[in-house]
């Protein structure tokens, strides 16, 4: 039984199993590629996309628990918060690999709409569950404190 999810504001009817992850239906079968896998067992927030508008992973989450949710990934963010994190993200030169970034946005972006002025411990927590083997944390909190602004 084919699945409507929508995603980025479109519908898409997709044949995956139940169960499937919705990291793999949105890359495999949707085409959909920034969002990442990285560990899969939901322990990095690589593979962070908001359902509903809350920032969600992936990898953890099969298709049928979200059939009926909005699902927003790193390719279709708009928006003043979007906008802000982008350029804070370039103006502080964030990414270093860049692999766990699109994760990184999809959480900050929803901690500032959540809470429009954070303050360090608020970052720290809400971004907690997204690793970054490079170390760029440092840079992540300076671009949501100067996105904030
Ligand atoms: Fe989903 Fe790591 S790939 S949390």
């Amino acid at each position: 039984m084919p699945y409507s999810l929508s995603v980025n504001g479109q519908v898409h009817l997709v044949e995956d199993e139940a169960q499937t992850p919705l990291l793999w239906v949105l890359r495999d079968t949707l085409k959909m590629t920034g969002t990442k896998y990285g560990c899969g067992v939901g322990q990095c927030g690589a593979c962070t996309v908001h359902v509903d508008g809350q920032p969600t992973r992936s990898c953890s989450l099969p298709l049928i628990a979200v059939a009926e949710s909005e699902i927003t990934t790193i390719e279709g963010m708009s928006g003043a918060e979007t906008r802000a994190v982008q350029d804070a993200w370039v103006r502080h030169d964030v990414p270093q690999c860049g692999f766990c970034q699109s994760g990184q946005i999809m959480s900050a972006v929803a901690l500032l709409r959540a809470n429009p002025a954070p303050d360090d411990r608020d970052i720290d927590t809400s971004m907690s569950g997204n690793i970054c083997r490079c170390g760029t944390y440092n840079r992540i909190r300076a671009a949501i404190r100067d996105a904030a602004q």
